[in-house]
């Protein structure tokens, strides 16, 4: 069997394209969207992240608000700022790029978030929600993942599905997104006894460990659904001295040859954050305002 490649980049495009109508359905109301985005130091990635963000953000006729502070940036004022975002009502998401300098609770600042606009669903509060089954902000990629899973399988109840991966950021609000989905979920890690027979069982089989290609072919089960949310960079020497190359935390080729779907790395559950990034930041004005929630752009 080879899998078909679900195709991360034109599915962002596709949730790109129905958040900017509702973009434009919110403006013929009055409302601009807008998202602001804190940035402490001078972290090259985050730096790469949030210029994507603010570009993206732009591109479907929100407002974007960047925040860059230097590293010495004392907590005290981080969290005036996040107070001041807050209460500007211009401001209907805030997300604070992680991570943050060493000196700062990142714990303290992302509870410090109104929930209502935790556009990363990171703040406690809507881990609670989102854990129990009420309605919350939901974390970005996670968030990816299920709309790419829902237009694979349609309904998902019933199925097996293993998250390896047991991260704030990923694993655990997948595996509660996925529960919620009537799936029979475990979450697997590096403390998981025949994480390889477990692996096989699953239906859909998400990869969120930070470990490049990590599972291979045979840890797929035939016909399986591979979501794989690694983003590892290695050497390539068969590209030149020096060169690196991303992968994921599933081996590709033998993956493909076994699973039904699977996303590649890049261009699978990657470009699919920043859409729902954004996606979450229309579903946070629409609410604010209480107006109908954006269709097929939530949980
Ligand atoms: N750094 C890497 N990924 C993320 C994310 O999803 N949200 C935030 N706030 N920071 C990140």
């Amino acid at each position: 069997m080879t899998a078909t490649i679900i195709d991360g980049k034109a599915f962002a495009a596709s949730v790109r394209e129905k958040v900017a109508q509702h973009v434009t359905r919110l403006k013929s109301a009055g409302i601009t969207p807008g998202l602001a985005v804190v940035l402490v130091g001078e972290d090259p990635a985050s730096e790469v992240y949030v210029r994507n963000k603010g570009k993206q953000t732009v591109e479907v006729g929100m407002n974007s608000f960047e925040h860059k502070l230097p590293a010495d940036t004392p907590e005290a004022d981080l969290l005036a700022l996040i107070e001041q975002l807050n209460n500007d009502p211009a401001v209907h998401g805030i997300l604070c790029q992680l991570p943050v300098p060493d000196h700062i609770n990142s714990e303290k600042v992302l509870n410090a978030i109104d929930p209502a606009k935790d556009v990363d669903g990171f703040h406690i509060s809507n881990v609670g929600l989102l854990a129990t089954g009420q309605k919350s902000m939901v974390p970005c990629t996670p968030l990816g993942c299920l709309m790419m899973l829902r237009e694979q399988h349609g309904s998902l109840s019933g199925l097996n599905a293993v998250v390896v991966g047991r991260s704030n950021i990923v694993g655990k609000p997948m595996a509660a997104l996925l529960l919620r989905e009537s799936c029979t979920v475990t979450i697997a890690h590096s403390r998981t006894k025949d994480i390889e027979a477990l692996c096989r069982r699953a239906d859909i089989l998400v990869a969120a460990v930070g470990r490049p290609q990590m599972i291979t072919g045979d840890w797929v089960k035939p016909g399986a659904t591979v979501i794989d949310v690694g983003i590892n960079r290695i050497p390539a020497p068969e590209r030149g001295e020096g060169k690196m190359r991303l992968v994921g935390d599933v081996e590709f080729e033998s993956a493909a040859q076994v699973a039904g779907a699977i996303t590649p790395v890049p261009g699978g559950v990657g470009p699919m954050t920043i859409a729902c990034l954004l996606a979450n930041t229309v579903t946070a004005a629409c609410r604010a305002n209480h107006l109908d929630e954006p269709e097929g752009l939530t949980a």
